[in-house]
Order: structure tokens, then sequence, then C-alpha cells
């Protein structure tokens, strides 16, 4: 029997090892496809027996969006995408479940370095430290009129929108801050093993009212494109914050900087922006905004754990035809999907 062929349409950086344990079991194939249009062409000759995809953000730059079309074209083989990411909004899941085509995610191994990201951008904006370091750079020091006082967390309300594993993180990293944390989310969480739940379930409005600072923490999708934009952002209170280490596109940019500049907006703090890496310059410029270039899980070890989890994905993938962390999607529907016939 010829061993199942997995293709690496993203490099891999940290989990060497494991990789290495992972090409006993399969042949690994390099794409080596410099655009779309070829990476098309080859799935019909070289990726022709491909079981296995290994994709991340990086790999729509060589191929685009993993969409409709670039499915179709795809070799009939093809039954898992392991991608590298909490995030998989550059693949179209319904389509590819109409394939037959399961798809994996790295939920979890995330969390922590997200969630601190998060902490970094709420303590930054109640701080008011971008005004701080904007002035330092600029060689002035900080005085009054140009460094607003700022506030503790202590006792502000943090509201979570999207309680997945980054939410839990970051509500327990808040509570440490003395933060009351509430949250809202397509299902209220049973909290178990937990005397105490780590956050106080509400509605989408009370959210929105109640919170000092919203932090978001869900996934980009057609339900979710735009969940914040003016008319949510005025139904916070003013002076309000809000954080974004989800995606750029949860967010309304124009809204948002029109409620900066109006002040309703007390100060953002983003790691995460619609059109990446460019950012409007009414962000840039102003002082209120805390910035990160997309570092949520730019650390060793997130990067390390993300990639091992892929590969445990895919090792499960090639000796018992399953993956473990499906997306939320597909879950519960493996054997209805797997089922499919291609085309
Ligand atoms: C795909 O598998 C078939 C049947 O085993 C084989 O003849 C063909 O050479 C393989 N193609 C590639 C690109 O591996």
């Amino acid at each position: 029997m010829p061993r199942p062929q997995i293709l690496l349409v993203e490099e891999f950086y940290f989990a060497k090892k494991e990789w290495d344990d992972l090409a006993c079991i399969a042949d690994i194939l390099v794409c080596d496809s410099p655009n779309r249009e070829s990476f098309i062409q080859d799935c019909a000759s070289k990726y022709n027996n491909i079981t296995c995809i290994y994709s991340s953000w990086r790999s729509a730059e060589i191929t685009g969006v993993i969409d409709e079309e670039l499915i179709s074209k795809m070799p009939r083989s093809l039954r898992f995408i392991a991608h590298n990411g909490a995030g998989y909004d550059q693949i179209d899941v319904s389509a590819c479940s109409k394939a037959g085509i399961m798809v994996s995610h790295t939920p979890g191994a995330v969390s922590r370095a997200t969630a601190d990201t998060a902490i970094f951008l709420i303590l930054g904006c109640l701080r008011n430290f971008p005004q701080g370091e904007y002035n330092l750079r600029k060689g002035s020091w900080r005085s009054e009129t140009s460094v607003e006082i700022g506030n503790d967390p202590n006792g502000k309300t943090l509201g979570i929108l999207g309680m997945g594993g980054i939410g839990r993180s970051l509500a327990e990293r808040a509570r440490i801050f003395g933060m009351n944390v509430i949250y809202h989310n397509r299902q209220k969480i049973s909290w178990t093993n937990n005397a105490r739940p780590l956050a106080e379930y509400v509605s989408f409005e009370k959210l929105l009212a109640k919170s000092d600072v919203l932090s978001l923490n869900l996934p980009l999708n057609s339900n979710t494109r735009h969940i914040i934009s003016s008319l949510e952002i005025s139904k916070m209170k003013r002076g309000g914050i809000i954080v974004n280490t989800a995606r750029g596109g949860v967010l309304d940019t124009v809204a948002l900087i029109e409620a900066l500049e109006s002040g309703h907006l007390k100060s953002i703090g983003l790691d995460v922006f619609e059109e990446e890496p460019h950012i409007p310059r009414q962000l840039v410029e102003n002082p209120r905004v805390l910035l990160l270039p997309h570092m949520g899980t730019y650390t060793i070890e997130a990067q390390y754990d993300m990639e091992k989890l892929v590969i445990e994905n895919l090792e499960r993938a090639v000796e018992q035809a399953r993956l473990i962390t499906v997306v939320p999607e597909q879950k519960g529907q493996q054997e209805h999907i797997m089922t499919k016939r291609r085309y």
C-alpha cells in the first residue's frame, strides 16, 4: 500500500522533532507552487494523491482563500485540512463539508498567548500608556495636558464577546486584576468543576451597556462580520474601551474611528485589522489607540503548541482517518461528512 501523502502549504518552524516523527508514517510533500494558478495545475499532477493539507494564514498568500473554486480543483484523494490557527476564516468550511473534506484548527494552543495580549491591550488602554509612549518617543515627558490620568482595572467591568478558550483564559486573568467579568456567547456556558463561574452570562445588549472594556474574542464568519458597528458602539458607555485580538473584520473600522474621534470611546487596543497589514492613518496617528501588528500568538511557546496540535491532527488523520480538533461547524458530523462522495 502506498503511504499517505501530506502536502505542506506552510513551513514548520518549531516542532522539528514531531515533524520528523510524522515523516515516519506519511510522505511529506512540500508545496512549491508559486501562486494559485499553478497550485491548481499541480493539484491535477504532482499533488494528485494527497490525503491531507497543512495550511495556515500564510498559505493563503500562495493559494488564495480555500473557497468553493479551489476545493473543486483539489484532488479527490484529499480528505483533511489541518489548519494552523484558531481562526480559519480563509477556509470555506461549508464548501469543505459538501466536498467531504474535514477541517481542524488549533484552539487551546493559542489561548494563553492571545489572552495575555488582550490583557496587555486592556491595561494599556485603561492607563493611557500609548499616550505616554507617544510623547516620550517625541522627546517629551509626561504632563497632565499630554497624558490623561488613567484608571485601574480593579472594579471595572470587562465584557467578553465570545467565550471560547481565549475568552476563558482572558476571564481568568482579568479576575486576578480585580475586574468584574461578564460575557455573551451563542450559548451560555455550563461551568463544570468550577464552584464559581468565571464570568456572568448576559445578553448582547447588556454586555454593550455594562462593559467598561469590551473584548472581542469570537471567530470571524458571515454572522460575526461587523458585529460591532456604530449602533452597537452607541449602546456602550461613553468613555468605554474596545480591544480586539480576534479578527479585524468583527469590528467596523469606520465606526470605530468615528467613535474614537467623537470621544465616545476613550481608547482602543487592536492586534488585528480589517485589511492587514494596512492600518488607517486615523488609527496610526491617534495616541489613544494602542496598536500591535497581529502578535497575539507570536511566542515560541504558542507557535510550538500550535504546530504540535496540527501534527497530532495529521497523525490521527493518517492512522485513524479522523481529526482531533475539528472546527465547530463540523463537530459531530465527521461520519456524515466523511462518507460523502467527492464530486
Ligand atoms: C498516485 O497514485 C497512483 C496509484 O498508486 C500512481 O500511479 C501515481 O504515480 C501517483 N501520483 C503521484 C503524483 O504520486
